[in-house]
């Protein structure tokens, strides 16, 4: 086994968050971790400035890979991070979540004979058409160490036929949120936006099933600007989302105001002062449930079931008409009580040194 050091591999943005609490926890025990970033978000507002917030290291390769089509993203990322683990002779490569990034680099570190650990392992969708759901798949089979953020995990890591290695730790993301949430929240992001505290709702859409047909981004426009009859919107747009709604000529009522990508401490504000959070995202599921808002999920499915079982995530589709009425229900009532899954609890990275620190 190599002597090296570790590699930490991220590339879009839900990857920074989880990334930065591990490495911070890895080095405090002195353990030499390198980061290489695959370059798949390459915006600034979509990858330095979480960087610069979370006060991540600079990372020490950066490979550039840009968006593309699936198969050449993930093909470019594997040769160019080929050529990283040549020259660094890592002991162990660590990757996070679900994106193309995460399965690219975990298929070239276990063909090279280097392990991998998975951070954010065992989550199903059971949908797979969904890109990410493969890329879990895939690189929970090719994982050595593989940590859990909820205990759904356990059961369907154990359904395909793996226990080994299998440990629930938390969830990282949930480490970043608790660091910088009162921070975050004390910058009052939403007096920029001329909004006011539990008075406003959040939307953000970026899943291709949703935005780039057109018939279902039209449906849902139409369900949120009901909506924001009711109460004002804010909506941070993704790149995806941008183009698809010009594309389409989608007009957006005047009461849903357009952002662009932010930051992760404006978002987190927002998203703790919110008195609706409206997404298609996975993450948004976990943090409104860390911090209580209350969230509509608009998707079929979620690989996040603990979020609902917690109380302030629903599950609520794509279907216009229950969307309106859903959301209609939400906003007359309080928001239900805070309740946070077991070990969420901002130590989740502290418990994954510890164990890969038995590897190294
Ligand atoms: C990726 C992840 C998704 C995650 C999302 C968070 C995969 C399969 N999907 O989806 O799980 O929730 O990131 O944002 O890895 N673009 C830019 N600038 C950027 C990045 C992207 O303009 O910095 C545009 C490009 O037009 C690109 C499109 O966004 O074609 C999609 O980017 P891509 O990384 O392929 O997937 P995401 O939709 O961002």
């Amino acid at each position: 086994m190599s002597n090296g050091p570790i590699l930490g591999v991220v590339g879009a943005r839900p990857n920074f968050m989880k990334m930065a609490p591990v490495v911070k926890a890895l080095r405090k025990k002195g353990i030499s971790v390198h980061l290489v970033h695959t370059g798949q978000h390459y915006d600034r507002a979509m990858s330095e400035v979480f960087f610069e917030e979370l006060g991540m290291p600079k990372p020490s390769e950066f490979l550039g890979i840009g968006s593309d089509t699936h198969g050449r993203q993930t093909g470019k990322i594997m040769i160019a991070f080929e050529e990283v683990c040549e020259r660094y002779e890592p002991s162990r490569v660590l990757v996070c979540g679900d994106v193309n990034s995460t399965v690219a680099a975990a298929l070239v570190a276990v063909k090279k004979g280097i392990p991998v650990d998975h951070v954010e392992a065992g989550l199903r969708s059971f949908d797979r058409e969904m890109p990410e759901e493969i890329n879990r798949i895939m690189t929970d089979h090719l994982s050595d160490l593989l940590f859990v953020t909820e205990k759904a995990g356990v059961v369907n890591l154990a359904k395909e036929g793996i226990e080994q290695g299998v440990h629930l730790v938390g969830n990282c993301m949930v480490d970043t949120l608790m660091e910088h949430r009162v921070r975050a929240f004390s910058l009052g992001p939403w007096k920029t936006y001329g909004v006011e505290e539990k008075s406003f709702g959040l939307i953000t859409l970026h899943r291709p099933s949703n935005v780039d047909v057109e018939e279902n981004l039209k449906g849902l426009i139409g369900a949120l600007s009901r909506l924001s009859v009711e109460i004002p919107l804010l909506f941070p747009l993704h790149p995806r989302t941008r183009s698809r709604l010009r594309e389409f000529k989608i007009d957006l009522p005047e009461r849903m105001k357009i952002l662009p990508p932010l930051s992760y401490l404006e978002f987190l504000g927002l998203m703790a002062a919110a008195r609706l959070v409206l997404t298609d995202s996975g993450g948004i599921q976990e943090e409104t449930t860390a911090l209580g808002t209350p969230c509509m999920t608009l998707r079929e499915n979620t690989e996040r079931p603990i979020t609902v079982e917690m109380g302030t995530n629903h599950l609520v589709g794509v279907e216009p008409g229950t969307i309106v009425d859903l959301g209609l229900r939400l906003l007359g009532k309080e928001a239900p009580v805070r309740s946070v899954p077991p070990l969420w609890d901002g130590r989740a990275a502290e418990r994954i040194a510890d164990l890969v620190a038995t590897r190294v």
